[in-house]
This record gives structure tokens, sequence and C-alpha cells, in this order.
């Protein structure tokens, strides 16, 4: 009788105590996250990045008319490096291409606290760890239909990594403003891109970034 119950208490012990390989290698993200690490430095299956982003093209100031917009620029080279894929968020009424009226509209829906729609959804969030979340400032804060559509989406456990381009004032709060329309992602700081420099300097910003994302763990 004795033997019988020895032999069972073995058998639970090595079933129950969480010694197997498999056990070990599903308790690594944890530590990772416990020690607040940078996620792993490229794209693979089970920790997906992802870069999400608005940006303008037309008139931009101190530019004249541009193609492509600055923020675009810089998540692409962001997408090179980590080997992400790309969402661009669009807004359903596009944004006039003339400056003027473009900061007008801006600095009304800021005013009013406005949620512009936007054009389309992302429809495979979920397979991402790590958004990168990319915008121009726009009277010193993120365009509102940023905001629109990260409210309708669910960013809970994401790790979330800001980059801006801007006329001067850098991130000017905008890691507060997702951290609060993602209350349960955890937001990392940010990198601040000059906008005319993304358009005009790339070699210089693109060791800004490099060196960023060296500080990341990338
Ligand atoms: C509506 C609007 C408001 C802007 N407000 C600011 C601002 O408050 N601070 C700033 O530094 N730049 C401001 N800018 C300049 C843009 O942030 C900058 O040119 C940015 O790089 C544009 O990025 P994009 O080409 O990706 O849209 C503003 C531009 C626009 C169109």
């Amino acid at each position: 009788m004795k033997k019988i119950f020895l032999l069972l208490l073995m058998i639970l012990t090595v079933s129950g105590c969480g010694g197997t390989a498999q056990d070990k290698k599903s308790a690594e993200p944890a530590e990772v996250k416990a020690e607040d690490k940078a996620p792993v430095a490229t794209q693979s299956a089970d920790k997906k990045i992802l870069i999400l982003y608005y940006s303008r093209t037309g008139e931009e100031y101190g530019l004249g008319n541009i193609t492509k917009g600055n923020t675009e620029i810089v998540a692409e080279y962001l997408a090179k490096k980590t080997g992400a894929d790309m969402f661009e968020i669009k807004p359903a009424k596009p944004y006039p291409d003339a400056y003027e009226p473009c900061t007008e509209i801006a600095k009304l829906e800021l005013e009013s606290n406005a949620r512009p729609a936007f054009a389309s959804n992302i429809d495979n969030l979920a397979q991402y760890d790590t958004v990168f979340i990319g915008y121009p400032i726009w009277w010193g804060a993120l365009p509102r239909v940023v905001l629109t559509f990260l409210e309708a989406n669910d960013f809970t456990g994401k790790t979330i990594v800001p980059f801006c381009t801007h006329g001067g004032s850098g991130l000017s709060g905008t890691e507060r403003e997702l951290a609060d329309a993602c209350p349960n992602a955890k937001v990392l700081s940010g990198l601040a891109i000059v906008g005319k420099s993304a358009q005009n300097d790339f070699p210089t910003v693109e060791k800004d970034i490099d060196a960023w994302l060296t500080q990341l763990g990338y």
C-alpha cells in the first residue's frame, strides 16, 4: 500500500512541477515583460510587428506640395528595418490638400474633440504584439482621426511604440494621449522626427531612427 502511494506521489510530482522544456518556453515572454525589455528584433510567427500610421500629402508648411507624407517616409523605413507589416489610417473624408484650410479643420476638430470617421479598419490586429503608431503633430496633439481609429480597436496587452513627425513641437505629450486611448497597452517612449528632415535630409533621420531602434532592442 505504501509503495503504491509513493508511486502515485512521484507521478504527480513529475507531471505537476512544470519542469518540461515546453513549460520553460512558455514562461519566457512573462520574464521579458517583467524586466520591461523591448520585444524581439525581427518579424516572427509568434511576435508580429505592425506599423500603423496616418500621414497627409498635399501642401505642407515649409515644404510646398509633397506627394509622400513625412510620417509615411519614416513608417516605410521602420517597416524595412523591422520587417513589419504596415497599415495606413485613412480618413473617410480626406483633409484638404491646401495647408491653411487643413489647419482650420484640424483646429475645429481638436476644439470639439471630434472623432472623424476613418475609411477602413484593419482586420487582423489581434496577431500583432507590438504596434508602432506614427502620426503628424497637429496643433500640439494627435490628429483626431488617429484617436477614432485607436478607440475603435482593442490594443489590450500590446506594446505601443509611438513615432511622430512635426514642425518643431516634438511629441507634444501625444504618448499620454495614446495611453489614454489604449488603456490596457504598454506605451513606450516615442521618437520625434522633424518633418522637413524626413523629406530633405533622410541620411540624418536614418541615423536617429537606427539609434532609437537599437535602444529599443531592435
Ligand atoms: C493641421 C496641421 C497642424 C499642424 N500643427 C503642428 C503643430 O502643432 N506643431 C508642429 O510642430 N507641427 C505642426 N504641423 C506640421 C506637421 O506636424 C508636420 O509637417 C508633419 O511632418 C506632417 O506630417 P505628414 O506629412 O506625415 O502629414 C501641423 C501641420 C498640419 C497640416
